[in-house]
C-alpha cells in the first residue's frame, strides 16, 4: 500500500487555510532569521500553489509578487507572474512590478522536476538556485535578504560560497517542517552587499590616515577599507578579509 505522505503539517495547513504545508517552512525560517518584516516588498520565485505567498503577505502587508511556471490562483493583494524565473523576459516583468526601489526580500522555494536520480536532481536544483541568485542580485535593494531552497549534493558548498560573496550574513538551515527524509536545505542570505569589493580581492595601496581604532584607512573604489598594523604613508599590498555593508577590513600581505 502506498505510504500516506500527509503528516501533521499537512492537516494543520488545511485547517489554517494555507495552500501548502510548505507555508510552515517559511514561518519557521522567518521566526528564526527575521527575513520578512512589516511593509517589505517580497518576491517569491517558484511560488505555486501559494502557501509562501500567503505567509509573506500576512507578515509584510506590503507588496508581494509571486512567480511560477504554473498559474497561481489569485490571492488578495498579491501580484502574480506566470513564467520561467530563469528567463530574461520574466525577470524584466518582475523588475517592472517591483519598481525602481527594488525588493526587500527574494524568497525561492522552486524545485526542479525530480527524476529520483540523486545527482541529476542535485544538478538541476543547483542550476535553478543559480538563476534565483542572479535574479535576486538584479532586483534586491542594498541590504535586502534572500532565502533559497537547495537539494543537497557535492555542489552545495560552491553554491553557498557564491551566496557568501553577495551577502553579509549567510546560514544553511533545515526547518522542522521539512520532511526528515528530504534532501532539502534552505540558505538564508541577509544584507545584500553592493560593495565594489569582495573578500579575497588584492590591492596595492598607500595608507592615507588612521581610523579611530588605530587601524590604517584607505578608500578603494570609493569604499573605506581598514588595514591592520600599518602606519600612515606606508605602501603595502593588502588582501580584503571581510566586507561589511559600509566598509571593509584587510590584512597586509606584503610591505612594498
Ligand atoms: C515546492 S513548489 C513551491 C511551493 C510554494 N512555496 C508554496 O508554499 O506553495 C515549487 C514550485 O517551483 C516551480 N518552478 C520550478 N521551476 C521553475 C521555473 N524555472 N520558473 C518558475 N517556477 C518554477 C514549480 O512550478 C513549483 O510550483
Amino acid at each position: 500500500m502506498a505510504r500516506d505522505r500527509r503528516d501533521s503539517y499537512y492537516w494543520q495547513a488545511k485547517s489554517d487555510g494555507h495552500r501548502s504545508r510548505a507555508a510552515f517552512k517559511l514561518t519557521q525560517i522567518n521566526k528564526k532569521f527575521e527575513v520578512i518584516n512589516e511593509g517589505d516588498t517580497v518576491v517569491d520565485l517558484g511560488a505555486a500553489p501559494g502557501g509562501w505567498l500567503q505567509v509573506a503577505k500576512k507578515i509584510s502587508g506590503g507588496r508581494v509578487i509571486g512567480v511560477d511556471l504554473q498559474r497561481i490562483k489569485p490571492i488578495d493583494g498579491v501580484d502574480t507572474v506566470k513564467g520561467d524565473m530563469t528567463a530574461d523576459r520574466t525577470i524584466e516583468k518582475i523588475i517592472k512590478l517591483v519598481g525602481e526601489g527594488g525588493a526587500d526580500v527574494v524568497i525561492c522555494d522552486a524545485a526542479p522536476n525530480l527524476s529520483g536520480n540523486w545527482s541529476l536532481d542535485h544538478g538541476r536544483s543547483i542550476a535553478l538556485v543559480t538563476s534565483a541568485l542572479e535574479c535576486a542580485k538584479k532586483i534586491l535593494k542594498p541590504q535586502g535578504h534572500f532565502v533559497v531552497k537547495v537539494f543537497e549534493g557535492d555542489m552545495f558548498k560552491d553554491y553557498i560560497d557564491e551566496v557568501r560573496n553577495s551577502f553579509t550574513y549567510v546560514r544553511a538551515y533545515t526547518p522542522k517542517a521539512s520532511r526528515t527524509q528530504s534532501a532539502e536545505i534552505y540558505i538564508i542570505g541577509k544584507k545584500f552587499l553592493t560593495a565594489p569589493l569582495r573578500k579575497g580581492d588584492k590591492f596595492e595601496v598607500t595608507i592615507e590616515k588612521l581610523g579611530s581604532s588605530g587601524d590604517g584607512a584607505v578608500v578603494i573604489k570609493g569604499f573605506v577599507t581598514f588595514v591592520k598594523d600599518v602606519k600612515v604613508g606606508e605602501h603595502v599590498r593588502i588582501k580584503i578579509d571581510d566586507v561589511k555593508p559600509n566598509f571593509a577590513f584587510a590584512n597586509v600581505i606584503e610591505r612594498l
